[in-house]
C-alpha cells in the first residue's frame, strides 16, 4: 500500500485520502453484491443481505422505487460515503440501464474514477463496452473487479486479451485466479506475493490471507493442490512475460486498467479492490471550468449539481440537488453564491450520504459528494462558489431520441401535468417541451423505458394518470446564431417551434431531411445535438 494518502503530498490530508468513483457494469455482473460488500468493510452496514433485502423497510438510496425493485435496475443514481482503512471513499451509484445513458453520463462527471465489473464467464458485456466509452471520453482511471470467479469461468488470459482487444485498453493483473468454479480456491496477489484464500464455508469471512516467499515457496503446498501449483506457476510465468507490468501514470491516465479476480458474494477479492482503489484510484482531480479551471486544494469552496432528485421522500415534496465539491473545505451554513442566478444561497441543511441513513453535513472536502434540498432553485450543471464567479463546464444534455406527446388522464389536470413534467425535466429525467403552436407538451427521452418509468413516477408522486401518445417528431434539436436570423427562422417554422424547460429554443424535427433544409436555408442558423447545462 502506498506510504502517502496520494500522488499529491501537497493535498491537505482531508482532501488526500478522498477517492470518489462509480461502479460501471452489465445488468447482472455483480454490482449490488459488491456495493454491498463495499458498504460491510465499510462499516456501513452491519450485515450482508441489507442492501438488497426485500421487502425491508431500509432500502439504498438508489432502490427506492417499487418500479426499480420489480424490475432490478438502477433507475437514478445516488451517493454513498464511507471509510476504508485511511481512504474516504465515496461511490456514486449509476444506473444499470442503457436506456439512462444521459444521467449516467452526468454521473461520471461527478466521479474521478470507476470500478469496471465483469462476469468472470461473460466477459465484457454491450453495456460495460457502453459505459466504458462514456469513461474513456474523460480519460477516467479504470480498475477492473472480474467476478463470479467461483463459477464456471473463462480461462484467465482469454478474459484479459477480450478486455484489451475490445476496449483498446493494457490490462495488468493485479491477482491472478487459482482454480476455477468448484475448484476455485483463491488468488495470487501479484502485486504483494500473498496467498488469498476463499472460504466456501462462510460467505461473509474474509479471505485468509497467507504471506509467501515466491512461488517456490514451500508453504504454497500446504493451501493449493498440488495440480493446481504446477498450472499457477506456468501462468504466472507467462502472464509476467506477456502482460505489461503495473505502471500507476499510466492507469491514473486511463490507459491501463489493473485487474482482480474474486468473487463478491463470496466477500472475495473485494479487499484487495478496495485496498487498489485507495492506492491507484486518483485523488480529487482538477475541474475543467470557464473562464478557468479548478483545483481541489483551492480555499474557496466551489462545487456543481450533477444531479436533481425530486421528491425523495414522497410525503415531503423535496427536491434535492446532487452536489460534486470540486474544491476547498466547506461547512454546514456556508453562503455559497449560485452563478447562475448570481444569488446568495445559505447552504444551511446539507445531506451527506452516508450508506444506512441520510444525515446532516457538519463539514465536507473537495471530492464529497452532497445534497442540497431546495425547491428548484437548483438545476443540472449549476455551479456554486464561495469565491470568485467560476462556472463548471462538460455537463451536456442531450438531443432526445424518442419524443411522445403527454396527455393528462384527466383533462381538467392538464395544468398540474405540465407542472409536473416541468420538474422532471429539472431532474434531467426528460426533456420537455412547450411547443410555441397548438397545446400540451412534448416529452423528449432516450430509451422508450422511460416513458413507462416517467408515467409511473408521475402518477405515484403526483397522483396523475397520464399517456404518452406518438408524435410526429422525432427528435430536437437546439437553436442558436444570429438574433435576428433565429427570430426570422422561428417565425417561419413555427410548427416545429418550441421551448424546453430552460427558455430555450428548440427546432422539433420528423427527418434528418429537416435538419439539412436548415442547414441550407438558415446558414446563419445553428442547430445542436447537446446543449451545455448552465
Ligand atoms: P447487478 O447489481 O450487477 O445486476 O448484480 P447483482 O449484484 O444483483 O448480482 C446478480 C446475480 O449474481 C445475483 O444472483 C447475485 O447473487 C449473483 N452474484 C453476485 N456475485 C456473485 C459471485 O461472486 N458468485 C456467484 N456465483 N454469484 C454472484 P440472483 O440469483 O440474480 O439474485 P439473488 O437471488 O442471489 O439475490
Amino acid at each position: 500500500m502506498l506510504d502517502t494518502l496520494s500522488n499529491r503530498p501537497d493535498l491537505p490530508a482531508e482532501i488526500a485520502r478522498r477517492r470518489t468513483f462509480a461502479i460501471i457494469s452489465h445488468p447482472d455482473a455483480g454490482k449490488t453484491t459488491l456495493t454491498e460488500k463495499f458498504l460491510l468493510y465499510g462499516g456501513a452496514i452491519q450485515m450482508a443481505g441489507q442492501v438488497r433485502a426485500k421487502g425491508e423497510a431500509r432500502r439504498t438510496r438508489s432502490d427506492f422505487m417499487q418500479m426499480e425493485k420489480d424490475r432490478g435496475i438502477s433507475v437514478s443514481a445516488s451517493a454513498m460515503s464511507f471509510d476504508f482503512g485511511r481512504f474516504r471513499f465515496n461511490l456514486v451509484d449509476t444506473p444499470g440501464h442503457s436506456d439512462f445513458s444521459e444521467d449516467t453520463y452526468r454521473t461520471l462527471t461527478a466521479v474521478d474514477a470507476a470500478v469496471m465489473v465483469i462476469d468472470g464467464a461473460k466477459g465484457v458485456e454491450s453495456q460495460t463496452q457502453k459505459l466504458f466509452e462514456v469513461c474513456r471520453l474523460r480519460d477516467l482511471p479504470i480498475l477492473t473487479f472480474c467476478n463470479k470467479m467461483d463459477r464456471e469461468a473463462r480461462d484467465t488470459f482469454e478474459i484479459i486479451d477480450e478486455i484489451q482487444q475490445n476496449l483498446a485498453i493494457d490490462v495488468t493483473p493485479a491477482s491472478w485466479p487459482i482454480g476455477m468454479g468448484r475448484d476455485f480456491v483463491g488468488c495470487y496477489d501479484m502485486l504483494n506475493n500473498r496467498l488469498e484464500l476463499m472460504d466456501r464455508a462462510d460467505r461473509n469471512k474474509v479471505a485468509e490471507s497467507i504471506k509467501i516467499d515466491g512461488l517456490d515457496d514451500p508453504k504454497l503446498a500446504q493451501h493449493v493442490p498440488a495440480n493446481l501449483i504446477a498450472k499457477l506457476r506456468e501462468e504466472i510465468e507467462m502472464a509476467r512475460e506477456l502482460l505489461p507490468a503495473l505502471d500507476p501514470q499510466s492507469v491514473l491516465e486511463g490507459h491501463m486498467t489493473p485487474i482482480w479476480f474474486g468473487s463478491a458474494i463470496n466477500s472475495f477479492g473485494v479487499k484487495e479492490l478496495m485496498d487498489g482503489i485507495g492506492t491507484y484510484g486518483p485523488e480529487p482531480q482538477v475541474q475543467k471550468a470557464t473562464p478557468r479551471a479548478i483545483a481541489p486544494e483551492e480555499t474557496a469552496v466551489t462545487g456543481f449539481v450533477f444531479k436533481v432528485q425530486a421528491n425523495m421522500d414522497p410525503k415531503h415534496r423535496d427536491r434535492v440537488a446532487f452536489v460534486r465539491l470540486a474544491s476547498g473545505h466547506f461547512k454546514r451554513g456556508m453562503k455559497l453564491t449560485h452563478v447562475r442566478s448570481k444569488k446568495p444561497i445559505t447552504v444551511s441543511a446539507p445531506v451527506l450520504f452516508l450508506a444506512a441513513d441520510r444525515e446532516l453535513a457538519e463539514e465536507a472536502w473537495a471530492g464529497d459528494i452532497i445534497g442540497i434540498p431546495n425547491h428548484g432553485q437548483l438545476r443540472i450543471g449549476d455551479t456554486l462558489t464561495e469565491g470568485e464567479a467560476l462556472r463548471v463546464t462538460g455537463i451536456p444534455s442531450f438531443a432526445p431520441e424518442l419524443l411522445q406527446q403527454a396527455r393528462a388522464g384527466d383533462p381538467m389536470k392538464a395544468k398540474h401535468l405540465g407542472k409536473a413534467l416541468m420538474q422532471f425535466a429539472e431532474e434531467g429525467a426528460a426533456k420537455v417541451f412547450k411547443p410555441a403552436f397548438g397545446s400540451g407538451f412534448i416529452v423528449g427521452v432516450v430509451g422508450a423505458l422511460q416513458f413507462e418509468v416517467l408515467a409511473s413516477r408521475i402518477e405515484l408522486e403526483y397522483g396523475l394518470p397520464v399517456r404518452f401518445e406518438g408524435s410526429q417528431f422525432t427528435s430536437a434539436r437546439w437553436v442558436s446564431g444570429d438574433k435576428l436570423a433565429v427570430e426570422k427562422f422561428t417565425a417561419a417554422n413555427k410548427q416545429h417551434i418550441a421551448h424546453d424547460n430552460d427558455g430555450d429554443i428548440v427546432y422539433l424535427t420528423r427527418l434528418q431531411w429537416d435538419i439539412d433544409r436548415v442547414a441550407r436555408d438558415y446558414p446563419d442558423v445553428t442547430l445542436t445535438a447537446t446543449k451545455e447545462m448552465m
